[in-house]
């Protein structure tokens, strides 16, 4: 079956969250489950730079405000063909792929990510003479139009052109414009309405896509409940609900190619469950770079994320004092919101020695903090998926989440019974509270001064299997009920 997905950033291509590892190494998988798969990308600078090779399949002219649009055919490092939508009027941009350099979203967005649902619903349509997509799976709101123009389409032509499919892997970001540029997106007449993609008087992209999708998936199975109830519904929720049969949660896998201890070039030295002797040099290495002191009787706690409200780290910033007096260390690599970088990098001021704190983007970092601390700590107030949990798994970090979305599909709390049935993987809270998360840390402490449970743990958390081949065979069914097979 050929499958063509639409999205905006893939790893090592283009990379500002999870959702880049996700098309980096679903797509893949579900070559490898049989899939005839494409991706269809916009043409980002680094897009165009990494893309290798290309052919132009097609021009077009004057869409969305681009005289000239070339549809380029190319391939991604992992072998997956790719379309590139080369529109340097819309794309040649500096700054990250929705916003300027200063953070401000593009005020085109709705063009710029209104002609790559476009594209995608025409690969379908016969864009491509030599490949016309049977289904278009579509991911968060930078697509959410594609199935809308896929509907569009069937309604003017008496017959479907594709099955389409949109995957949310952050609800809380909606692609939401001004109703006035709605007759731009050439859509008929009739979609803005509140069984459509209209939201509160304004446009919604993902809205359009949770409407129009045949199927909708996202990425845990906490997840696909969490947003059809108010509190994480974003307003989305009554939709949801309604749509409950046709939603599916599928958890994120790890690319155990990019991220594996025994592996893993960017890390201090290789380790794995049954040779663990090179985590402790990573550690060291760890506080080494850091300028932190060399101690081993208390843990180091690590943080990579974006530092955004979503992630909950002024959970940490409020139990960091007493983190710091019991001995324990910090090492955290970030970047987002200005107050909490700010606040961060207080806090490696107060506490030199114990407390370590990059801001920025660093691939390499990453993968070292990941090896080398203790403790990778997640305390999101809601978290679709979370890959960084998933990933510390792999490399015997403890992670400490709270029970939400993917977090706690994939963390399993240690107790004295899951550590006796050798299940017990991380540290999990349930309020969102600091109370809650320093009970968590109290009790990551405490199992840290018991090291033959410890060591069980990091076993357990570093035998759990978090492969994309299973998320990809459980999307097959998805597709093949949607081509009647
Ligand atoms: P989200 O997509 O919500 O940011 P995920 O946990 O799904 O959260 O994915 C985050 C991805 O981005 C992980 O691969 C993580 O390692 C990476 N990441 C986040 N912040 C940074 C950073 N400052 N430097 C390097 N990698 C980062
Ligand atoms: C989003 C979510 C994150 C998820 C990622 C990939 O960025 O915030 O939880 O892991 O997408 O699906």
């Amino acid at each position: 079956m050929r499958v063509l997905h639409a999205c905006s950033e893939v790893y090592p291509l283009l990379k500002t969250g999870g959702l880049a590892d996700v098309t980096g190494a679903l797509l893949p998988a579900l070559a490898r489950v049989g899939c005839d798969v494409r991706m269809v990308l916009p043409g980002f600078p680094s897009i165009l730079a990494g893309i290798g090779p290309t052919r132009e399949v097609v021009v077009l002219h004057d869409r969305f405000g681009a005289d000239r649009v070339g549809l380029l055919l190319g391939q991604l490092p992992s072998g997956v063909p790719a379309y590139v939508i080369d529109a340097p009027a819309l794309y040649a941009r500096e700054g990250n792929p929705y916003a300027d350099a200063g953070n401000t979203a593009y005020p085109d967005n709705y063009r710029r990510f209104g002609l790559l649902a476009w594209v995608a619903a025409d690969l379908a349509a016969g864009l491509d003479p030599g490949w016309q997509a049977q289904i278009v799976h579509g991911h968060d709101w930078h697509a959410g139009l594609a199935p809308a123009y896929l509907k569009a389409w069937e309604r003017a032509n008496g017959k479907r052109a594709a099955a389409s499919v949109l995957t949310v892997h952050n609800l809380a970001y909606q692609g939401v414009f001004d109703a006035g540029v709605f007759p731009e997106l050439g859509l008929p007449a009739d979609y803005f309405a509140m069984h459509g993609m209209e939201y509160y008087g304004q446009l919604s992209f993902l809205k359009a896509g949770l409407f129009f999708a045949d199927k909708l998936t996202t990425v845990s199975p906490s997840y696909a409940l969490e947003i059809q109830s108010p509190e994480q519904g974003c307003g989305l929720e009554g939709l949801l609900h309604d749509r409950a049969s046709d939603l599916t949660g599928i958890l994120n896998g790890v690319d155990y190619e990019v991220w594996s201890p025994a592996a893993d070039e960017l890390i201090a030295a290789r380790y794995d469950a049954s040779k663990p002797g090179g985590k402790k040099v990573c550690r060291r290495a760890l506080q080494k770079a850091g300028s932190l002191r060399p101690q081993d009787n208390a843990p180091v706690f690590g943080v990579v994320s974006r530092l955004t409200e979503q992630k909950g780290l002024h959970l940490l910033l409020a139990a960091l004092p007493a983190i710091v007096a019991r001995g324990g260390q910090l090492v955290l690599l970030g970047s987002g919101d200005g107050w909490m970088e700010d606040a961060f990098r207080e806090a490696a001021l107060r506490y030199p020695g114990a407390v370590q704190v990059e801001i920025g983007y660093d691939e390499v970092r990453s993968h070292q903090i990941v090896a080398g601390a203790d403790v990778i700590l997640v305390p999101s107030r809601f978290e679709p998926c979370g890959l960084t949990q998933l990933y510390a798994l792999a490399y015997g970090t403890l992670p400490l989440v709270r029970r939400v979305g993917g977090l706690a599909d994939s963390v399993v709390d240690c107790t004295p019974a899951t550590l006796a049935d050798n299940s017990g993987t991380g540290f999990v809270f349930d309020e969102f509270s600091e109370a809650a998360f320093s009970l968590a840390v109290d009790r990551a402490f405490a199992l840290y001064e018991a090291p033959a449970q410890w060591q069980q743990a990091q076993r357990n958390a570093m035998r759990a299997h978090f492969g994309w081949d299973d998320a990809a065979r459980k999307m097959l069914p998805i597709y093949q009920r949607l081509l009647g097979q």
